[in-house]
């Protein structure tokens, strides 16, 4: 298959082109390196075409060569990172949302699949757990706080791709839940596994936000990138044999954790590993910061065939490695 996939230098979009290389796939990566990594690709270059773009420009999708022959466009490229969505609000609508209406208008004039990469966060503060793929979204009052530009933006690119796909898009979402894995970014507007063990190697400390009884579903980068190709290239439902078009995925892992429970692993794991004392340090969270994210995922099961099979101590041994 030929695929184009925008952010594709980023933590996940990396891997995914690594992995459709690996499928044999002839892939196109757009990506204008606003937070992706020139080192996330470099040693793929000479097997990728790689557009320095921005992914909000038509004009950007002009440069593929021979568009015609585009099998799927998996659209990664979005600001993500919790400090932007309060600090840079505007801008997390204005790429995220742009981006997707501009990469769904190429996908549509040159009949290409359309996977979203969307988020849990598009349900915004939803209690409904586990999160399933129907549920209403919920969110607060603009005035209280911005983190729900993120989520919003992700719920509209939903819908932009829901209403495409009623006028004859091959459209599918895909929701990762917390992916983590090596080349997440480790700076303050990363997100919290690398960013705790970052803080914990330079500092000795681990930050846990609030009290540290929110939990999430942490997802192993291979796990997820394997979800967001299967949608992409599989022609119908594994088990029904019906269109995945409109359909959407939760990828996520069902081992539920505590953030100061994995605050605590962590502190374990990197002190094995090295000669230092990390202890944990609780600080003041972000206002509007879910308090359980765990997904249901039937469909992705029986769709896909999809589940997450790496296990939360693996995945973490082996993505402090990488930062060691
Ligand atoms: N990492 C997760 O756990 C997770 C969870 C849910 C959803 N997602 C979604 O998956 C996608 C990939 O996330 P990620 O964690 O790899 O983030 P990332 O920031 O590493 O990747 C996003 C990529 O998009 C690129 N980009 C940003 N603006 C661009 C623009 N205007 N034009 C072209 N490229 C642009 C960035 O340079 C980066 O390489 C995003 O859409 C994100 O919202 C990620």
């Amino acid at each position: 298959m030929r695929a184009l996939v925008t952010g594709g230098a980023g933590f996940l979009g990396s891997s995914l082109v690594e992995h459709l290389l690996n499928l044999k796939d002839d892939v196109v990566v757009l990506d204008n390196f606003w937070r992706g990594q020139p080192e996330n690709v470099e040693h793929i270059l000479e097997n990728i075409t790689l557009l320095e773009l921005d992914a909000c420009k038509a004009s950007s999708y002009d440069s593929i060569q021979d568009p015609s022959s585009i099998d799927v466009v998996y659209h990664l490229a979005a600001i993500n990172g919790t400090k932007w969505f309060h600090e840079e609000a505007r801008m997390v609508m204005d790429v995220n949302l742009n981006s997707t209406l501009r990469a769904i208008e190429f996908a549509e004039k040159y009949s290409c699949r359309f996977v979203f990469t969307s988020s849990p966060e598009a349900f915004g503060n939803s209690e409904e757990m586990p999160l399933g793929n129907l549920e209403s979204s919920v969110f607060t009052h603009p005035s209280h706080h911005q983190r729900h530009a993120y989520g919003a933006s992700k719920y509209l690119g939903e819908l932009a791709v829901q209403h495409a796909v009623r006028q004859g898009l091959d459209g599918r979402i895909v929701r990762p839940f917390n992916g983590y894995g090596p080349r997440l970014s480790q700076d303050e507007y990363g997100q919290v596994v690398t960013m705790m063990m970052r803080s914990a190697l330079d500092s000795n400390r681990v930050h846990v936000h609030g009290d540290g009884s929110q939990t999430r579903s942490l997802t192993w980068v291979d796990d997820v990138v394997q979800g967001i190709a299967l949608s992409g290239r599989l022609d119908s439902c594994l088990k029904t044999g019906e269109s995945l078009s409109g359909r959407s995925f939760n990828l996520g892992s069902t081992e539920e954790i505590s953030m100061l429970d994995l605050g605590n692993i962590i502190c374990r794991l990197v002190n094995e590993k090295t000669s230092f004392s990390v202890h944990i340090e609780m600080t003041e969270g972000y206002p509007g910061d879910s308090l359980r994210r765990l997904p249901h995922l039937v469909d992705a099961e029986t769709s896909l065939g999809w589940s997450a099979t790496t296990s939360l101590e693996e995945g973490l041994r082996h993505t402090l490695e990488s930062m060691l």
